[in-house]
């Protein structure tokens, strides 16, 4: 439709028909019994006016059912205009791949790219238009359960996969065949949440927020996204929704965002309880001022705005603004000229799930896991007798909660992997133990409210059976791989953990075959950084899977087995404790850094723990062993315009074919505001046969030492700064460089 058309289209509106297009409802509204409830339903005040003629709605799919109620809907709607149908399909629609953290930790947002894609496919056949996704919180916190839908610690890296997620999901046309527009959230900052905790404070200085935090919700807009996320937290003291400065100064004028801002779950509903709203009517005017266009899932605005337009509280022109965007969006979809856009139930029977899409998954899967440790157990010889032993063995539960479009009964789980595989007559299963124990101590218990079948239907008697028969299997096998970990439940929204830890029925069981047998590999199921640094030091090989979806097994055998190589690098730092949280590598030194030169007493450290991560932002090993050699510039000074060109050489000395991401880091030595110790700019994959050899180059240029002054320019200064190149965030591998 021409803009023309559209202008013309909404001065044909009531204005009551305008504020009804800013409302977003469940499908459960429309009778969709299925419909997913992504946060708290009862405050809710919706009444069937309300219900009729929502211009979106969220958390149903299905083309047949959504083409029903699209048709319905849009028969009734005085002007016909089509609903928006969005959801979270955040990795992966039925074919569920690695939660985000772990494809950031491929280091390739080709792939990431490449699963939005498959996975936007999968949504828009199945009548999807809209995805509340990438979220590209900056997270340094590993309690907030919900960095597993991050891509990490690093805001350039944040950005590089931002970037390629809103490409994957969007194209470069959204009315093209199996596009959807994508909502990059959430804005702003709500990875910064106090202590981890969800739905928590945010307290963070403008700069920080500038220099560390916006970076990535820039990447997603600059990449075209058709849509923003409010977040739930406060900035300054406001909360997103109502945050008139961060909304409209920010996001609009000065990052140039020009889309459909929707609130998070209630947030503006949620304003009140922060105390930053005396009423609905209140948070109302604040939120359109602020120019949130759509209230999701309360009625604040379709209660409110009419009467608060006519009082002359809220300015027509605000709402008209508002319903603008939401019919441009529409309209960019092509949902007028097609109000079903994909939507297609025989081609939803064949994309879904397609030998393509899963193929896929497994790739990403293979190239998302991070191997901590290996003595030379991995990769395991399949002719040995093996006992697996874990309550992941045979699970398939090993989506994350984020994936509640995909069904447990479409993923492979280790154990049918490895019957494919390994020696029948010499391998033995065992689950040992359920995921969360029945009556021991810690975060478990509470987990009430969630009733799995892995939650709370054994006795603690017929754990202790369950932990005996699996120690008696350990004994006998040469080598023991135990699958591990959290809880799907775990780690999401609403999953923040004080104790990042494995269950501790899990660790019984860990423990009880450590005693018998020394020879283990764990196999790390996880949302989020862990605690791990009991089975570090006994275990002999540590492989983190995080949550790898439909071919999770598949991958994870691919890997034991050593058909394929581990590759991924952590994109988060795993804490060396719980009490070291946030830990992140780019952090600033401090006037007494912990190094020579200071005296030891007065230096920052714990008087207990080191201030080092267990392990580090780029941290991973493979099965073969990679040499460096030392940084060559071509020049040590320059100026903006020119480039260094920075070089080293990188051998494969290991006897297998592997691949190495060479990592090169900048630090500003000294300026006006302090700068990070170490900050990436730059990696490449590499991949080598054994005895290779190549050399890696990155280009170091002017705009890449730019940073936010205190005056909130973004300019580079003039100094000395050092460049590092390694094959992780610890790298000593440094040169010294002028900008003149
Ligand atoms: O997209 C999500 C958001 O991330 C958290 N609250 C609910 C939204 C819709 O499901």
């Amino acid at each position: 439709m021409k803009t023309e058309k559209l202008k013309s289209l909404l001065d044909s509106m009531t204005l009551q028909e305008k504020i009804d297009q800013m409302l977003q409802l469940t499908g459960a509204f429309y009778q969709d019994a299925d419909s997913v409830l992504t946060g708290p339903e009862e405050q809710l005040g919706i009444t069937g006016e309300d219900v009729s003629m929502a211009g979106s709605i969220l958390g149903t799919c299905g083309a047949e059912k959504l083409m029903k109620i699209q048709k319905n809907y849009m028969e009734k709607h005085p002007h016909h205009i089509p609903l928006l149908f969005m959801m979270d399909i955040i990795h992966g629609m039925k074919t569920i791949f690695p939660i985000p953290l772990g494809q950031a930790a491929s280091f390739e947002p080709e792939l990431a790219k490449r699963c939005a894609a498959a996975a936007a496919k999968e949504a828009a056949v199945a009548g999807l238009h809209v995805t509340f996704a990438p979220m590209v919180d900056l997270v340094r916190d590993a309690r907030w359960g919900r960095v597993m839908e991050s891509t990490g610690e690093d805001p350039w890296l944040n950005s590089l996969f931002a970037k390629a997620m809103v490409e994957g999901f969007q194209g470069d046309d959204l009315s093209r065949p199996y596009k959807v527009a994508a909502c990059v959230k959430h804005f702003a900052a709500y990875g910064a949440v106090q202590a981890g905790r969800e739905y928590h404070t945010v307290e963070l200085s403008e700069h920080t927020l500038r220099e560390y935090y916006l970076p990535a919700y820039q990447a997603g807009i600059d990449a075209g996204a058709a849509m923003v996320m409010t977040s739930f937290n406060t900035i300054n003291g406001i909360p997103a929704s109502t945050n008139r400065w961060l909304m409209r100064d920010v996001l609009r004028e000065e990052m140039g965002f020009d889309g459909v801002l929707i609130s998070d779950f209630s947030a503006i509903l949620e304003t009140i309880a922060h105390g930053n709203s005396k009423d609905c009517r209140e948070a109302a005017v604040k939120a359109v001022q602020a120019g949130v266009d759509i209230d999701m899932m309360t009625n604040v605005y379709t209660a409110n705005l009419r009467e608060l337009s006519e009082e002359g509280m809220v300015e027509k022109a605000r709402i008209d603004q508002s319903v603008m965007r939401i019919l441009e969006l529409k309209n960019k979809l092509g949902l007028f000229e097609n109000p079903y856009k994909d939507a297609d139930a025989k081609k939803e029977k064949e994309i879904l799930l397609c030998e393509e899409h899963r193929a896929l998954a497994r790739e990403a899967a293979v190239k998302s896991f991070v191997l901590l440790e290996n003595d030379g157990i991995l990769p395991v010889n399949t002719e040995k007798s093996t006992a697996f032993i874990g309550p992941y063995t045979d699970s398939r539960q090993i989506k994350s909660s984020w994936a509640f479009t995909g069904d447990d009964k479409d993923c492979v789980s280790i154990e049918a992997a490895a019957r494919e595989v390994f020696d029948r007559s010499r391998t033995e299963y065992r689950k040992g133990s359920p995921v969360l124990g029945t009556d021991s101590k810690g975060s478990e218990k509470r987990l009430t409210g969630f009733t799995g079948d892995e939650f709370g239907m054994l006795t603690r008697e017929e754990e202790e059976e369950m932990r005996k028969e699996a120690v008696e299997a350990a004994k006998k096998a040469e080598t023991v791989i135990m699958p591990l970990g959290e809880h799907y439940l775990q780690s999401g929204e609403a999953a923040s953990r004080a104790q990042i830890s494995i269950p501790e029925v899990q660790m019984e069981l860990f423990r009880a075959v450590y005693e018998v047998n020394k020879n283990i590999i764990v196999i790390l199921f996880c949302g989020r950084p862990l605690d791990i640094r009991e089975i570090t030091e006994k275990a002999r090989a540590v492989l983190v899977v995080w949550r790898p979806g439909t071919e999770g097994g598949n991958a994870v055998v691919d890997v034991l087995t050593g058909k394929e190589n581990p590759s991924g690098r952590l994109p988060m730092s795993f804490p060396y404790c719980v009490g070291q949280v946030p830990v992140h590598y780019n952090e600033f030194s401090t006037g007494r850094p912990n190094q020579k030169g200071v005296q030891e007493r007065f230096r920052s450290k714990y008087l207990d723990i080191p201030n080092e991560p267990l392990y580090p932002f780029g941290y991973g090993l493979g099965y073969t062993r990679f040499s460096l050699s030392q940084i060559r510039l071509d020049k040590r000074k320059f100026k903006a315009g020119e480039t260094i060109q920075a070089s080293v050489n990188l051998k494969n000395v290991g006897t297998c074919k592997g691949t190495e991401t060479v990592q090169f880091y900048i630090r500003d030595v000294a300026a006006s505001v302090v700068r990070p110790v170490k900050e990436l700019k730059g990696f490449e994959k590499v991949t080598l046969e054994p005895g290779e050899e190549r050399t890696v180059r990155f280009s170091i240029e002017e705009p890449m030492l730019r940073f936010h002054t205190e005056n909130h320019q973004f300019v580079s200064e003039a100094g000395e700064f050092l460049v590092f190149v390694g094959t992780d965030s610890r790298t000593e591998n440094q040169a010294g460089f002028i900008l003149c």
